[in-house]
Protein backbone atom coordinates (compact mmCIF):
# COMPACT_ATOMS: atom_id res chain seq x y z
CA UNK A 1 0.00 0.00 0.00
CA UNK A 2 1.90 3.45 -1.25
CA UNK A 3 0.71 6.12 1.25
CA UNK A 4 -1.56 8.69 -0.37
CA UNK A 5 -0.68 11.90 -1.43
CA UNK A 6 -1.72 14.82 1.05
CA UNK A 7 -5.61 16.22 -0.05
CA UNK A 8 -6.08 19.65 -0.15
CA UNK A 9 -7.98 19.19 3.43
CA UNK A 10 -9.26 16.83 6.18
CA UNK A 11 -12.72 16.85 6.47
CA UNK A 12 -12.97 15.07 9.73
CA UNK A 13 -10.64 14.30 12.89
CA UNK A 14 -11.13 10.59 11.78
CA UNK A 15 -9.81 11.10 8.07
CA UNK A 16 -7.12 12.74 9.70
CA UNK A 17 -6.32 9.58 11.63
CA UNK A 18 -7.12 7.48 8.88
CA UNK A 19 -4.01 9.28 6.81
CA UNK A 20 -1.47 9.03 9.28
CA UNK A 21 -2.17 5.70 9.83
CA UNK A 22 -1.87 4.52 6.14
CA UNK A 23 1.74 2.65 5.84
CA UNK A 24 4.02 3.06 3.32
CA UNK A 25 5.35 0.64 1.35
CA UNK A 26 9.03 0.89 3.19
CA UNK A 27 7.31 0.27 6.43
CA UNK A 28 5.46 -2.38 5.24
CA UNK A 29 8.65 -4.28 4.31
CA UNK A 30 10.26 -3.36 7.42
CA UNK A 31 7.64 -5.03 9.69
CA UNK A 32 7.90 -8.04 7.25
CA UNK A 33 11.47 -8.20 7.94
CA UNK A 34 11.09 -8.12 11.79
CA UNK A 35 9.82 -11.26 13.89
CA UNK A 36 7.74 -11.43 16.49
CA UNK A 37 4.44 -9.20 18.21
CA UNK A 38 5.04 -5.47 19.66
CA UNK A 39 3.54 -4.08 22.72
CA UNK A 40 3.69 -0.06 22.80
CA UNK A 41 4.54 1.08 26.24
CA UNK A 42 2.94 4.49 27.77
CA UNK A 43 0.42 4.20 24.77
CA UNK A 44 -2.07 6.57 25.67
CA UNK A 45 -0.41 10.18 24.95
CA UNK A 46 -0.45 11.93 22.07
CA UNK A 47 1.03 9.96 19.41
CA UNK A 48 0.56 6.07 20.97
CA UNK A 49 -2.82 5.49 19.58
CA UNK A 50 -1.96 6.71 15.85
CA UNK A 51 1.49 5.15 15.82
CA UNK A 52 -0.10 1.75 17.31
CA UNK A 53 -2.97 1.93 14.97
CA UNK A 54 -0.35 1.94 11.71
CA UNK A 55 1.78 -0.84 13.23
CA UNK A 56 -1.28 -2.86 12.82
CA UNK A 57 -2.35 -1.67 9.83
CA UNK A 58 1.50 -2.30 8.63
CA UNK A 59 1.37 -5.84 10.02
CA UNK A 60 -2.02 -6.99 10.28
CA UNK A 61 -0.77 -10.62 11.38
CA UNK A 62 0.91 -9.21 14.26
CA UNK A 63 -0.13 -9.08 17.86
CA UNK A 64 0.12 -5.43 18.81
CA UNK A 65 -0.40 -4.87 22.12
CA UNK A 66 -0.84 -1.04 23.80
CA UNK A 67 -0.32 -0.78 27.71
CA UNK A 68 -1.60 2.58 29.64
CA UNK A 69 -3.70 3.58 32.67
CA UNK A 70 -6.27 4.43 29.95
CA UNK A 71 -7.44 7.66 32.29
CA UNK A 72 -8.48 9.47 29.12
CA UNK A 73 -11.91 8.04 28.23
CA UNK A 74 -12.42 7.10 25.11
CA UNK A 75 -9.11 6.15 23.94
CA UNK A 76 -9.40 1.92 24.90
CA UNK A 77 -11.91 1.94 22.81
CA UNK A 78 -10.89 3.38 19.86
CA UNK A 79 -7.65 0.98 20.10
CA UNK A 80 -9.61 -1.60 20.26
CA UNK A 81 -11.48 -0.95 17.29
CA UNK A 82 -8.64 -0.61 15.14
CA UNK A 83 -7.35 -3.99 16.03
CA UNK A 84 -4.87 -3.06 18.88
CA UNK A 85 -4.99 -4.70 21.65
CA UNK A 86 -5.34 -2.42 25.11
CA UNK A 87 -3.93 -3.51 28.15
CA UNK A 88 -4.09 -1.46 31.30
CA UNK A 89 -1.29 -1.06 33.83
CA UNK A 90 0.53 1.23 35.41
CA UNK A 91 4.45 1.20 34.15
CA UNK A 92 5.24 2.49 37.95
CA UNK A 93 4.12 -0.39 39.23
CA UNK A 94 6.70 -3.35 38.83
CA UNK A 95 4.26 -6.19 39.42
CA UNK A 96 1.95 -5.22 36.39
CA UNK A 97 4.89 -4.64 34.65
CA UNK A 98 6.17 -8.57 35.08
CA UNK A 99 2.94 -9.49 34.30
CA UNK A 100 2.52 -8.08 30.67
CA UNK A 101 2.55 -10.55 27.77
CA UNK A 102 6.43 -11.03 26.57
CA UNK A 103 6.94 -8.94 22.67
CA UNK A 104 9.81 -9.21 20.75
CA UNK A 105 9.20 -5.64 20.04
CA UNK A 106 9.08 -3.31 22.82
CA UNK A 107 8.11 0.51 21.60
CA UNK A 108 8.60 2.59 24.50
CA UNK A 109 6.50 6.01 24.44
CA UNK A 110 6.39 6.53 28.32
CA UNK A 111 7.86 10.28 29.81
CA UNK A 112 6.70 12.97 31.72
CA UNK A 113 7.71 16.62 30.04
CA UNK A 114 4.57 18.48 30.25
CA UNK A 115 3.37 19.23 33.67
CA UNK A 116 6.85 18.53 35.11
CA UNK A 117 6.98 21.34 36.80
CA UNK A 118 5.32 20.98 40.23
CA UNK A 119 5.96 17.21 40.34
CA UNK A 120 9.66 16.23 40.43
CA UNK A 121 9.50 13.24 42.24
CA UNK A 122 6.61 11.60 39.65
CA UNK A 123 8.88 13.23 36.54
CA UNK A 124 12.13 11.30 38.21
CA UNK A 125 10.18 8.03 38.50
CA UNK A 126 8.27 8.17 35.24
CA UNK A 127 12.06 9.46 33.12
CA UNK A 128 14.58 7.22 35.17
CA UNK A 129 13.17 4.38 37.23
CA UNK A 130 10.41 3.35 34.69
CA UNK A 131 12.65 2.81 31.84
CA UNK A 132 15.16 0.94 33.82
CA UNK A 133 12.21 -1.46 34.83
CA UNK A 134 11.12 -1.73 31.31
CA UNK A 135 14.92 -2.41 30.59
CA UNK A 136 15.25 -5.11 33.03
CA UNK A 137 11.79 -7.03 32.62
CA UNK A 138 11.68 -6.84 28.64
CA UNK A 139 15.51 -7.75 28.43
CA UNK A 140 15.27 -10.44 25.67
CA UNK A 141 13.30 -7.64 23.94
CA UNK A 142 14.21 -5.00 20.65
CA UNK A 143 13.34 -1.96 22.82
CA UNK A 144 12.91 1.05 21.35
CA UNK A 145 12.64 4.39 22.84
CA UNK A 146 10.77 7.09 21.64
CA UNK A 147 11.85 10.39 22.43
CA UNK A 148 10.16 13.59 20.59
CA UNK A 149 8.16 13.96 17.35
CA UNK A 150 10.01 16.67 15.91
CA UNK A 151 7.17 18.94 13.95
CA UNK A 152 9.65 21.55 12.42
CA UNK A 153 11.96 20.24 9.86
CA UNK A 154 15.79 21.70 10.72
CA UNK A 155 16.63 25.30 9.42
CA UNK A 156 19.70 27.20 9.00
CA UNK A 157 20.22 29.09 12.11
CA UNK A 158 20.61 32.26 9.97
CA UNK A 159 17.17 31.90 8.13
CA UNK A 160 14.36 33.19 10.49
CA UNK A 161 12.61 36.47 11.26
CA UNK A 162 9.33 37.58 11.90
CA UNK A 163 7.22 36.94 8.78
CA UNK A 164 4.69 39.77 10.58
CA UNK A 165 4.80 42.31 12.97
CA UNK A 166 4.06 41.08 16.30
CA UNK A 167 4.52 42.44 19.87
CA UNK A 168 6.69 40.57 22.22
CA UNK A 169 6.76 41.57 25.66
CA UNK A 170 6.98 45.12 25.26
CA UNK A 171 8.70 45.37 22.06
CA UNK A 172 7.52 45.58 18.48
CA UNK A 173 9.29 43.10 16.24
CA UNK A 174 8.82 44.29 12.58
CA UNK A 175 7.90 42.21 9.68
CA UNK A 176 11.41 41.12 8.41
CA UNK A 177 13.31 41.43 12.10
CA UNK A 178 15.39 39.06 13.39
CA UNK A 179 15.36 38.37 17.30
CA UNK A 180 18.21 36.66 18.97
CA UNK A 181 17.42 35.33 22.52
CA UNK A 182 20.94 35.97 24.64
CA UNK A 183 20.33 34.59 27.89
CA UNK A 184 23.57 36.08 28.66
CA UNK A 185 22.48 39.69 28.66
CA UNK A 186 18.91 38.61 30.54
CA UNK A 187 21.09 37.70 33.41
CA UNK A 188 22.64 41.24 33.67
CA UNK A 189 19.48 42.90 33.61
CA UNK A 190 19.24 46.01 35.96
CA UNK A 191 15.75 46.14 36.24
CA UNK A 192 15.62 42.79 37.67
CA UNK A 193 19.44 42.41 39.70
CA UNK A 194 20.71 44.81 42.07
CA UNK A 195 24.47 45.40 40.67
CA UNK A 196 23.92 43.20 38.05
CA UNK A 197 27.88 43.06 36.75
CA UNK A 198 29.14 42.26 40.32
CA UNK A 199 29.91 38.72 41.04
CA UNK A 200 27.63 38.06 44.24
CA UNK A 201 28.29 34.75 45.48
CA UNK A 202 24.86 34.94 47.99
CA UNK A 203 22.12 36.89 45.96
CA UNK A 204 19.20 36.58 47.93
CA UNK A 205 17.23 37.03 44.84
CA UNK A 206 18.93 35.42 42.05
CA UNK A 207 16.16 33.90 38.95
CA UNK A 208 18.64 33.80 36.52
CA UNK A 209 18.56 32.43 33.01
CA UNK A 210 21.70 30.48 32.82
CA UNK A 211 19.94 26.94 32.80
CA UNK A 212 17.02 28.64 30.23
CA UNK A 213 13.51 28.37 31.81
CA UNK A 214 10.22 26.49 31.68
CA UNK A 215 9.54 23.36 29.92
CA UNK A 216 13.20 23.47 28.34
CA UNK A 217 14.89 24.25 30.91
CA UNK A 218 18.60 22.38 31.55
CA UNK A 219 17.87 18.77 32.92
CA UNK A 220 21.51 18.67 33.83
CA UNK A 221 21.28 21.85 36.06
CA UNK A 222 21.44 19.71 38.92
CA UNK A 223 24.72 18.04 37.42
CA UNK A 224 26.20 20.57 36.47
CA UNK A 225 26.05 21.99 39.65
CA UNK A 226 27.34 19.73 41.65
CA UNK A 227 30.38 19.20 38.83
CA UNK A 228 31.01 22.85 39.76
CA UNK A 229 31.12 22.36 43.48
CA UNK A 230 33.14 19.48 43.12
CA UNK A 231 35.76 21.83 40.97
CA UNK A 232 36.05 24.47 43.29
CA UNK A 233 36.42 22.33 46.31
CA UNK A 234 39.09 20.79 44.22
CA UNK A 235 40.75 24.17 43.61
CA UNK A 236 40.46 25.27 46.95
CA UNK A 237 41.99 21.72 48.69
CA UNK A 238 45.19 22.61 45.73
CA UNK A 239 45.47 26.08 45.86
CA UNK A 240 44.78 26.87 49.51
CA UNK A 241 46.28 30.65 49.19
CA UNK A 242 43.63 30.88 46.77
CA UNK A 243 42.55 34.51 48.16
CA UNK A 244 45.69 35.74 46.34
CA UNK A 245 43.97 35.68 43.21
CA UNK A 246 40.77 37.15 44.99
CA UNK A 247 42.07 40.52 42.69
CA UNK A 248 41.49 38.96 39.15
CA UNK A 249 37.94 37.79 39.63
CA UNK A 250 36.13 40.46 39.63
CA UNK A 251 34.19 40.97 36.53
CA UNK A 252 35.84 43.92 34.30
CA UNK A 253 34.11 44.70 31.18
CA UNK A 254 37.45 44.94 29.60
CA UNK A 255 38.71 41.92 30.25
CA UNK A 256 38.24 39.36 27.12
CA UNK A 257 37.37 35.96 28.01
CA UNK A 258 40.46 34.84 25.90
CA UNK A 259 42.53 37.00 28.21
CA UNK A 260 41.04 35.48 31.27
CA UNK A 261 41.29 32.07 30.30
CA UNK A 262 45.21 32.28 29.01
CA UNK A 263 45.73 34.15 32.48
CA UNK A 264 44.09 31.34 34.55
CA UNK A 265 45.88 28.47 32.70
CA UNK A 266 49.13 30.42 33.26
CA UNK A 267 49.06 30.79 36.74
CA UNK A 268 47.58 27.09 37.15
CA UNK A 269 50.78 25.69 34.87
CA UNK A 270 53.32 27.63 37.27
CA UNK A 271 51.52 26.45 39.96
CA UNK A 272 53.35 23.47 40.03
CA UNK A 273 56.47 25.04 40.30
CA UNK A 274 57.48 27.68 42.99
CA UNK A 275 54.20 29.88 42.32
CA UNK A 276 54.94 33.01 41.76
CA UNK A 277 53.35 36.38 41.37
CA UNK A 278 50.32 36.72 39.01
CA UNK A 279 51.63 36.02 34.94
CA UNK A 280 51.46 39.36 33.22
CA UNK A 281 48.21 39.07 31.48
CA UNK A 282 46.44 38.99 34.33
CA UNK A 283 48.65 41.65 35.96
CA UNK A 284 47.91 43.78 33.62
CA UNK A 285 43.87 42.94 34.29
CA UNK A 286 44.22 42.98 38.09
CA UNK A 287 42.18 45.63 40.09
CA UNK A 288 43.67 48.18 42.22
C1 LIG B 1 26.85 24.79 33.39
C2 LIG B 1 26.38 23.83 32.60
C3 LIG B 1 25.09 23.93 31.80
C4 LIG B 1 24.44 25.03 31.32
C5 LIG B 1 24.83 26.51 31.46
C6 LIG B 1 23.27 24.55 30.62
C7 LIG B 1 22.33 25.37 30.00
C8 LIG B 1 21.17 24.94 29.40
C9 LIG B 1 20.12 25.78 28.88
C10 LIG B 1 20.16 27.31 28.84
C11 LIG B 1 19.13 24.98 28.40
C12 LIG B 1 17.77 25.42 27.84
C13 LIG B 1 17.76 25.46 26.33
C14 LIG B 1 16.37 25.87 25.80
O1 LIG B 1 15.65 26.63 26.44
O2 LIG B 1 16.02 25.38 24.74
C15 LIG B 1 19.56 23.62 28.61
C16 LIG B 1 18.82 22.51 28.23
C17 LIG B 1 19.25 21.22 28.40
N1 LIG B 1 20.37 20.79 29.08
FE1 LIG B 1 21.77 21.97 29.91
N2 LIG B 1 23.23 23.18 30.67
C18 LIG B 1 24.31 22.75 31.40
C19 LIG B 1 24.64 21.44 31.72
C20 LIG B 1 23.94 20.33 31.31
C21 LIG B 1 24.28 18.96 31.66
C22 LIG B 1 25.45 18.56 32.55
C23 LIG B 1 23.35 18.18 31.04
C24 LIG B 1 23.19 16.68 31.05
C25 LIG B 1 23.70 15.88 31.96
C26 LIG B 1 22.43 19.04 30.33
C27 LIG B 1 21.37 18.60 29.59
C28 LIG B 1 20.42 19.43 29.03
C29 LIG B 1 19.27 18.93 28.27
C30 LIG B 1 18.92 17.48 27.96
C31 LIG B 1 18.54 20.06 27.89
C32 LIG B 1 17.24 20.09 27.06
C33 LIG B 1 16.04 20.09 27.97
C34 LIG B 1 14.74 20.21 27.15
O3 LIG B 1 14.77 20.61 25.98
O4 LIG B 1 13.68 19.87 27.69
N3 LIG B 1 22.82 20.32 30.52
N4 LIG B 1 20.79 23.60 29.23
Amino acid sequence: MSQPTLPDRFDSVEAVEDFMTAPSDALVADLAKTPGDIIVLGVGGKMGPTLARLAKRAAPSKRVMGVARFSEPGVREALAGAGVEPISADLLDRAALEKLPTAANVIFMAGRKFGATGNVPLTWAMNVQVPAMVAEVFKASRIVAFSTGCVYPFVPVGSGWASEDVLVGHRDIHEGERVQVCLAAANRDPAVFEQPDDFVMDRAHNRHLAFGAGIHRCIGAGMARMQLRVVLEEILRRVPDISRMKSILRVKPEVSLEDGLKATIDWFRQESGSRPALTSAAQEHRTP
